[in-house]
């Protein structure tokens, strides 16, 4: 078995790197305290292959596997996860599912178009009252013949406001259930799309976050994606790769959080030694060192699967679950080792700890993984 990194991967990992620690980090401090989209970042991510890259070169994409995409992703949330969401969402759940599933007019028609970054997708599946049960979808797609109608609200839409293309689930035939529900792609231009104002959130501060409002918007025939009800095993699927980039945000942060301490406590003196030379100090890094490694293996054995056309579902769900456990507990320790410097905005610590939280909420809360989990092994 050959855990190492290919020169590709080692190449992906260096750009992605020198991209976060050079261009997003100065400036992340002022984007999250001010909620400022990263416009610049993103338009960089775009021009640097990041937004499309694991679409075909067919489509104009990167052509990259998906251990290439979380390497990405894992990098530049070591510094910025707003930016690191956007590149994940856009990737992930939007521009994946329109390859795997969609037919060739709507991968020419959208694909193309978000391949190359200067569109930008989101995934339109949460509502208010579905988030964790997502079969009870209450936005309606009314079935007219050669196109539907959308009515109803979607919540907490990564991109909801920047995106150009939006893959919506919606309910055409209650009567059955999560077999009634469909994907579409909707376009932003849409007569009756409206965007709910930016979330102020506690982390990932400057992403754009917002309800998306669908008004009698209409949808042509041909923008379903896949036969018609299957839009739940749509989002069910599309989640499954969504995890592998969440998981990889998770490490991302807590590698973030484990090298900040690391330089710290080598430095900060206490009793007349660095505090890396205290028990209580060293155990703390002992221990994150150790789950980054398992965080680590656990994601990039999903992505392997994926890449090589095998089940990743378990996987995906086991590698999110455990990264973003340890990236709020060890966010936590990391500004506990900072003292009081971990307590200001200026040591990026707290920071981290509030991005942390998010990745144990969205793409399925930690509670949803035990779900898939317990159910995947009682089977
Ligand atoms: N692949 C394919 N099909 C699947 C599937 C999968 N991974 N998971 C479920 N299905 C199918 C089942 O086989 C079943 O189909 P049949 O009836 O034909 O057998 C159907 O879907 C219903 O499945 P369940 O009975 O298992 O459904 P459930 O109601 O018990 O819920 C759940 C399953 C796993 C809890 C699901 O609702 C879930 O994942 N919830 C969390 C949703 C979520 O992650 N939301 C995040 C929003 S997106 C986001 O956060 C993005 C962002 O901005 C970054």
């Amino acid at each position: 078995m050959n855990l190492a990194l290919s020169e590709e991967h080692l190449l992906i990992q260096k750009a992605a790197r020198d991209f976060a620690q050079n261009e997003l980090k100065p400036g992340v401090i002022d984007r999250d305290s001010n909620s400022l989209y990263p416009e610049k970042g993103v338009k960089r991510m775009a021009e640097l292959g990041f937004l499309g890259m694991t679409v075909s070169q067919k489509y104009g994409g990167g052509g990259m596997d998906t251990l290439s995409y979380s390497i990405a992703v894992e990098e530049i949330s070591k510094v910025d996860n707003s930016c690191s969401v956007i590149l994940s969402a856009h990737n992930s759940l939007a521009c994946w599912g329109i390859e795997k599933y969609g037919d060739d007019y709507q991968k020419e028609k959208y694909l193309k178009k978000l391949a190359n970054g200067q569109t930008i997708g989101a995934f339109c599946l949460s509502e208010p009252e579905s988030g964790s049960d997502a079969t009870q979808q209450k936005t309606s797609a009314e079935d007219k013949g050669d196109y539907y109608i959308l009515n109803g609200t979607k919540n907490w839409i990564t991109n909801g406001k920047k995106a150009g293309i939006y893959v919506v689930i919606a309910q055409t035939n209650s009567e059955k259930g999560h077999k009634g529900i469909n994907a579409f792609i909707v376009d932003a231009n849409s007569e009756g799309l409206s965007s709910g104002i930016k979330e102020d959130k506690l982390g990932i501060r400057s992403s754009d976050t917002s309800s998306v409002m669908f008004q009698d918007v209409i949808v042509p025939k041909k923008n379903r994606l896949g036969p018609d009800g299957f839009g739940f095993k749509y989002a069910m699927k599309t989640l499954e790769g969504g995890r592998i980039g969440i998981a990889s945000q998770a490490l991302g942060i807590t590698e973030g959080a484990y090298e900040l301490s690391l330089n710290y406590s080598k430095q900060r003196q206490t009793f007349g030694k660095p505090i890396s030379q205290h028990q209580a100090i060293a155990f703390k890094l002992a221990d994150m060192a150790t789950d980054i490694e398992a965080a680590k293996l656990l994601i990039r054995k999903s992505a392997f699967e994926k890449d090589n056309q095998k089940p990743y579902g378990l996987s995906s769900s086991m590698a999110k679950l455990f990264a973003s456990e340890i990236a709020m507990k060890h966010t936590v320790e990391a500004v506990q080792i900072h003292g009081g410097y971990g307590f200001v905005k200026e040591y990026h610590v707290e920071r981290l700890m509030r991005d942390a939280k998010i990745t144990q909420i969205y793409e399925g809360t930690s509670e949803i993984q035990k779900i898939i989990i317990s159910r995947n092994i009682l089977k």
